[in-house]
């Protein structure tokens, strides 16, 4: 199972939209697909066609990860029903924003990914979009991934908060959780045949190098009538839609390929001593971490 976050901490710049992009792309080759929606506008389970009352939602989880929980917070898409797979999704709640402390806990920013554990062998993918902030909800979905796709315009407006996201990351891998990269930077909303896209694309590449994802989404008209129907874009009729499908796929590829270098990279040596902490992450509890965390370093010879 491979879990993949898509954040900005600027508002309205798309990661709703990728993520069920992403989730469309997954679905229709058929992976076990999970999103998970920590966002408290809930628009990702709306567009994942998931509307009514529900005994248990993500905040519940993100209160008490047990497997009960876990499993009642999570409900099929309406997407399959017209397609055979699996296109979940842990729905979300307005109650999630008690759980988006500016200064979370490691105990509460471990909580999604102990609720994973639950569900391990269930997915193979597992996408969760997250609100436009650094908060509790952001860095918990982060813990619980092995990577941030970076959502951003086409345009170096949202530089700051692209610089920020990166950081923000960089310093949670750093102390809690090794094996978390950003996948990349994806451009949003570019207009189709616009000539000042190279120039754009550019930009953004002059300043964030080999970061910025090779696939970039266009701006298209059928992206928000397939997500205000409740409808994955696969499955949107017209061919603007399918072009946008192809956009999503391409950007799908590139993140399995990021999660098949993961296992196969060699760790750097700094990343050795922090991978004892992430080797036993899932399925223990926080003292446990914790404890191991902070053995000496001598033990570190005893390891293979
Ligand atoms: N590539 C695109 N083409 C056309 N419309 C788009 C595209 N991407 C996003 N939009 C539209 O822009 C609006 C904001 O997108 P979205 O809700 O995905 O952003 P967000 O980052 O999740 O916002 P928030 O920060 O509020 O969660 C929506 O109406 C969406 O349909
Ligand atoms: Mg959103």
């Amino acid at each position: 199972m491979h879990v993949l976050s898509v954040s900005s901490l600027k508002g309205g710049v798309g990661k709703t939209t990728v993520a069920l992009g992403l989730a469309s792309a997954a679905f229709s080759r058929g992976l076990r697909t999970l999103v998970i929606d920590l966002d408290t506008q809930c628009d990702a389970t709306t567009g994942l066609g998931a509307i009514g009352e529900f005994s248990e939602t993500s905040a519940d989880v993100l209160q008490s990860p047990r497997h009960n929980i876990v499993h009642r917070a999570i409900v099929a898409s309406s997407w399959g029903k017209n397609q055979p797979g699996t296109i979940d999704v842990m729905v979300g709640s307005p109650r999630s924003q008690s759980h988006d402390n500016p200064y979370p806990t490691v105990s509460e920013v471990w909580r999604l990914e102990t609720a994973l554990t639950k569900v391990e062998r269930e997915y193979d993918i597992v996408i969760i979009d997250t609100p436009p902030s650094i908060n509790g909800l952001t860095r918990t979905a982060w813990v619980a991934s092995d990577r941030v796709l970076i959502v951003s315009e086409p345009s170096l407006f949202s530089v700051v908060a692209t610089d920020r996201t990166i950081h923000a990351i960089e310093e949670l891998r750093k102390v809690l959780t090794p094996r978390l990269g950003v996948l990349g930077i994806l451009i949003n909303r570019l207009k189709p045949a616009a000539p000042e896209n190279e120039f754009r694309v550019n930009e953004l590449r002059e300043r964030y190098g080999s970061l910025v994802v090779p696939t970039q989404i266009e701006e298209r008209s059928s992206i928000q009538q397939a997500t205000g129907s409740g409808r994955a874009i696969h499955s949107w009729p017209g061919a603007n839609s399918q072009e946008i499908a192809g956009q999503f796929e391409e950007v799908l590829d590139f993140a399995l390929a990021s999660f098949a270098n993961q296992s196969q990279r060699r760790p750097t040596r700094a990343e050795r001593k922090t991978q004892r902490v992430s080797r036993i992450m899932r399925g223990q509890t926080l003292d446990q971490v914790l404890e191991f965390e902070n053995q000496p370093e001598a033990e570190e010879g005893l390891e293979s």
